[in-house]
């Protein structure tokens, strides 16, 4: 029987990634992303925001000494350094959705503090709660027809609109529907949702009490993540649903709600553990609840994150 060459050898050394040089690898990646472009590469894979996360956090722990782990973690007021320029898209009920390609800067105070892009109060009038449930009917009416992504539109069964009540204390923004929420066209009733249930029950409130909604309201194929554009032609639809139910507390689940929210390019890791600003809500980042499925390790801290609501929400736990 002759040899197979055909296999490269392994490598004498497995790669050890705790010896792994952050810096490095980070620039190595940035030289070979700028190679490919140059090259005409017009296309480059997005990353997973969470695995991203996931990463950074290990890197940040094996490189910095053991305090400055800790204090990274409990402050996490960092921006990211290669921060891109984010979106202002118009306030205005009733425009046309922004383009993903609009851009501006996110502000930094002298210490390089991340803050909130959008502020002021809520648009329009604030509505009682019988013109909330109309409206909020009307537009979802609007959202089943909506056509405006046509490779979701194709593969979808049910767009899911969100819901819950219309005068809610607290809103949880969560990232798209899944296999689940297709069939059923309501939000979070999978696993995920199931952990989501469980962690409004921790907060004092029933599902009933909140309302629940994502960033887009059609299934992405494979559950891959929205796309900006995706992202920006369902802008519109979660802004009126916020600015109808003006909560007093938005809780975004995971990366893209978190970015999307606040119109940032900064990690759940350096956006958690303190509060931002969307209008009149008090915006809280934590973990998405499929990503704690996938590392219940990182429960606690989520769970310290829906603490600092209750706190400040005076809600006894
Ligand atoms: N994950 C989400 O982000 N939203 C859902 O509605 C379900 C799962």
């Amino acid at each position: 029987m002759p040899e197979d060459h055909s296999q490269p050898e392994a490598p004498t050394e497995p790669l050890d990634v705790e010896t792994l040089d952050a810096g490095e690898v980070f620039a190595q990646a940035a030289a070979l992303a700028q190679h490919l472009q140059q090259a005409g590469v017009q296309w480059l894979p997005q990353p997973n925001a969470e695995e991203v996360e996931s990463l950074t956090m290990h890197f940040q722990s094996v490189t910095a000494s053991p305090s400055e782990a800790a204090g990274n973690l409990a402050t996490n007021q960092q921006p990211e350094v290669d921060q891109q320029p984010s979106s202002p898209a118009s306030r205005e009920i009733g425009t046309s959705p922004p383009r993903a390609t609009e851009t501006v800067s996110p502000p930094v105070d002298s210490s390089g503090n991340y803050l909130p892009v959008i502020d002021g109060p809520y648009s329009g009038s604030n509505l009682s709660d019988s013109q909330r449930s109309n409206y909020l009917a009307e537009l979802a009416d609007q959202v089943a027809s909506c056509e405006r992504c046509p490779q979701l539109t194709r593969n979808r069964n049910h767009t899911v609109f969100g819901e819950g009540s219309v005068q809610p204390r607290v809103v949880f923004f969560g990232e798209a529907p899944g296999a689940d929420e297709d069939r059923t066209g309501r939000p979070f009733v999978g696993a995920a949702g199931q952990l989501l249930t469980k962690m409004i029950e921790a907060c004092k409130f029933s599902r009933e009490e909140v309302y629940i909604l994502n960033t887009i309201k059609c299934r992405p194929p494979n559950n891959r993540n929205p796309e900006l554009e995706e992202r920006a032609n369902c802008r519109d639809y979660y802004r009126r649903q916020l600015d109808t139910l003006r909560p007093e507390y938005i809780v975004c689940l995971g990366a893209v709600a978190a970015q999307e929210l606040l119109q940032s390019k900064v990690s759940v890791g350096s956006l958690r553990g303190k509060f931002h600003r969307y209008h009149d809500s008090k915006v809280l980042v934590t973990y998405h609840p499929a990503y704690l499925l996938r590392e219940p390790t990182r429960k606690a801290a989520a769970w310290q994150d829906l603490q600092l609501m209750l706190r400040d929400a005076q809600i006894d736990f």
